[in-house]
């Protein structure tokens, strides 16, 4: 098989891997991919906003398969494009990406199909917002509806804070992502997320994980797009992972197909375990960064003939098989992220992959030669042990290898789950 993947994170870095690894590839390409893909890949610099130069590559290349791995082209139904020119592509039509793409489709879609999630409320302008928000009282969540890179959403512990993030919102601060807001009962709980695929009619449970979003250690300081991850969540016990699929899952892939918008691809699914059960925060529609890099390394299955049977509705004839072991995921940073930084900063050493323990790119490029830090999230050390605590130990003794001065990383990704294997 020939294919062409999308994306150049370390999302894309981990998904390259892995199917280079499989029997049925013969061409793995890469746009625009990054130079950890390289090592897998051929990288081709196309634009993929042109999804006609895409599907012109593909055509002239004689691509089988496309992996499209970001939000943003499913959002812009660059899926729906390739299908159209007849190629086959792993990842959700522009209408089914609004899943990720707009929180209010996703709410309605939970009140049509009784899909547990917290009570809420879409609103266009601030004032009957504020009203909403007057007489439900904090804390409470405002949510910009569209896009806005994982910054659009403010838990308020108090009414003045929910007042003002209603305001920012209408204010433009998430731009036109902030044009309708969400607000949201606050829902109180442990957060786990939930890796799934469905080609429309079949789902498939892959795994668990558990993400860092603040910056800083001890789940501190600004959101980020996540500093570290480990899979699987020890709150998903498998009782839980029947209930996600039966009352979450289940319900949204036959909801999606009877409104018309059938999905095909991978949830990623929000969950906040109430003392109710599982309940939805949210549904991204590709893989988690650095989400994805834990998975891929506890998955023991072939990737490719996986995502192959999920764009080409047989996903009932493939199976998913892991790893006892857990996986963990430590990101090193650039200095000054989430906020401004430094680009184009040398990266002196990365240390050799083992059978355990490997770093993907996220954020680097070469430079006269060199390679350099050119993004806030860099590199993702990725490692697996017997429990998380070896995974954790394995994950940092090859971050204290990374020569790079002006990366930081948190040195407690995982904290939750070690000390729960203490007791
Ligand atoms: P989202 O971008 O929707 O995933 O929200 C970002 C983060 O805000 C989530 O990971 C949760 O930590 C938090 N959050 C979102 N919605 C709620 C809610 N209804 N109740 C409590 N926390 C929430
Ligand atoms: N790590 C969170 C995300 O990929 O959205």
């Amino acid at each position: 098989m020939k294919v062409l993947l999308i994306g150049s994170g370390g999302r894309e870095h981990a998904l390259a891997w892995k199917i280079a690894q499989s029997p049925l590839l013969n061409e793995l390409y890469a746009a625009p991919g990054n130079p950890g893909i390289s090592d897998h890949a051929t990288l081709v610099a196309l634009n993929v906003e042109d999804h006609a130069a895409v599907i012109a590559f593909a055509k002239e290349k004689a691509i089988d398969f496309v992996v499209v791995g970001p939000e943003a082209p499913l959002v812009a139904g660059l899926a729906d494009d390739l299908r159209a020119a007849g190629i086959a592509t792993f990842g959700p039509s522009k209408a089914a990406a609004q899943l990720e793409g707009s929180k209010g489709f996703t709410k309605d879609l939970c009140a049509r199909y009784d899909i547990p999630t917290g009570a809420y409320q879409r609103f266009k302008s601030a004032e009957p917002a504020k009203g909403y928000v007057r007489a439900q009282g904090a804390p409470i969540v405002i949510k910009a509806d569209g896009l806005a890179a994982g910054k659009g959403v403010t838990v308020a512990m108090t009414e003045a804070e929910a007042l003002a993030a209603i305001d920012d919102c209408f204010d433009g601060a998430f731009g036109a992502a902030g044009a309708e807001v969400v607000v949201e009962a606050f829902l109180d709980g442990e957060e786990a997320s939930f890796f799934c695929l469905s080609d429309g009619k079949t789902a498939l449970a892959l795994a668990t994980a558990q993400d860092h979003k603040r910056v800083g250690d001890g789940d501190t300081g600004p959101n980020t797009g996540g500093m570290g991850a480990y899979s699987p969540a020890p709150v998903m016990t498998p009782a839980m992972v029947e209930r996600t699929m039966k009352e979450i899952i289940e319900p949204t892939i036959s909801g999606m197909a009877k409104d018309g918008n059938p999905f095909s691809g991978v949830f990623f699914a929000g969950l906040m375990i109430t003392a109710k059960g599982p309940e939805l925060i949210e549904y991204n529609v590709r893989f988690g960064d650095p989400e994805c890099q834990v998975l891929m390394m506890r998955l023991k299955s072939d990737l490719l003939p996986i995502l192959y049977a999920t764009a080409t509705g047989t996903l009932d004839k493939v199976e998913a098989e892991w790893r006892d072991d857990a996986a963990l995921t430590v990101v090193l940073a650039s200095k000054g992220y989430p906020g401004a930084y430094d680009k184009n900063t040398p990266i002196a050493h990365i240390p050799e992959a083992s059978e355990e323990a490997k770093v993907f790119h996220a954020g680097t490029a070469l430079k006269d030669g060199g390679l350099v830090a050119t993004g806030g999230r860099v590199l993702n050390v990725t490692a697996l042990g017997k429990t998380v605590t070896e995974a954790q130990a394995r994950a940092y003794a090859m971050t204290d290898k990374v020569e790079w001065e002006n990366g930081f990383c948190r040195r407690d990704i995982g904290w939750q789950a070690v000390a729960r294997e203490k007791v």
